[in-house]
């Protein structure tokens, strides 16, 4: 992933050379993380660049600012218009889109007094998240030291940048370790997440994942592919997981805006089904892409043309 060769950017109301959107070291949103952001692919099809479920996205990008009372000043609609509005000029055939809003400079105590909302939409290009061969081979993980904290900590249905420490932590450690990715168990140890994706765990041909009450971010790729599944003719449960779950499945994958959906092939060292992308994986896999570039009409419903608003 590289920043180089991004030529403009969205903030606070307008597109401005990409250089130019500095802010201050004062910015409440640096000291404490007070801010919330979404991630949104925009996918090469037919018909030209498409944003996948950007209305859903937009939405709970509000849901997540609604619940820390931070006043985004746009709209759904206004948010889109401005993405699709920076992508065209960025001329981006397929990218990344990253927005965010936080609390700017103002005051540093840790309530944000007199602090500025500040909002900012970011795209760039941003290949597969945990690498191509994880898409196509599977990934290795790790079960984190780390637990995700409980909705009772902090709300984790919202994406806030603070609540992102916990994954930073997960996510390090891992690493460390030789892993791909870390999974997160919750307060209670059941499964809960990896640190940017959902969870899904197939048996005997039933595909499983777990729920808000698991304390996860109700990911709309989650709910992508649970659509996917059910229309391919599979069984999907939504319930909460032990760790024996997973690692008797016959397969498994993660599953988010920025992983896709990526196949998990071995968990600390013990390999999960054949140790490789699994057939039901693959299946829901493949129309998942088939569907992002615009080529299963069962779901161009999920998909905003970006040329629409395409400026000279
Ligand atoms: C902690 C966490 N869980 C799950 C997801 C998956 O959510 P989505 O599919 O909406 O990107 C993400 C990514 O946004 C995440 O950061």
């Amino acid at each position: 992933m590289s920043f180089e060769n991004i030529q403009w950017i969205w903030k606070n109301g307008e597109i401005m050379p990409w250089a130019d959107a500095t802010v201050h070291v004062s910015a409440h949103g640096l000291h404490y993380g007070s801010g919330v952001f979404e991630g949104i692919r925009c996918y090469e099809t037919p018909h030209g660049a498409a944003l996948f479920r950007v209305e859903e996205h937009y939405k709970r990008f509000h849901a997540s600012a609604e619940v820390y009372n931070f006043a985004i000043p746009y709209s759904v609609e206004e948010l889109t218009e401005a993405t699709c509005e920076l992508i065209s000029r960025n001329e981006f055939a397929s990218c990344y889109v990253r927005p965010i809003c936080f609390m700017g400079s103002g005051s540093l105590g840790v309530f944000p007094r007199n602090c500025p909302v500040e909002v900012s939409v970011m795209a760039w290009n941003w290949t597969a998240y945990l690498g191509a061969e994880g898409l196509e081979k599977g990934v290795r993980i790790t079960v984190s030291p780390w637990r995700k904290f409980h909705s009772s900590m902090m709300p984790t249905t919202a994406k806030a940048c603070g609540q992102y420490l916990n994954s930073i932590l997960a996510v390090s450690d891992a690493f460390e370790r030789g892993y791909d990715e870390a999974l997160l168990l919750d307060m209670n140890g059941k499964l809960a997440e990896g640190s940017g994706e959902n969870l899904f765990v197939i048996k005997d041909g039933i595909i499983y994942t777990n729920k808000a009450d698991d304390s996860i971010l109700m990911g709309i790729t989650r709910d992508a592919a649970i659509e996917i599944a059910r229309e391919s003719g599979f069984t999907v449960e939504a319930k909460s997981l032990e760790l024996d779950d997973l690692l008797n499945a016959d397969e498994a994958f993660f599953t988010g805006t920025a992983a896709e959906i990526t196949p998990i092939r071995e968990i600390d060292g013990r390999i999960i089904g054949e140790g490789k992308r699994g057939s039901i994986t693959e299946k829901i896999q493949t129309t998942f892409f088939d569907a992002v570039k615009g080529r299963d009409v069962r779901f161009t419903k999920w998909l905003h043309p970006v040329g629409q608003f395409v400026t000279t």
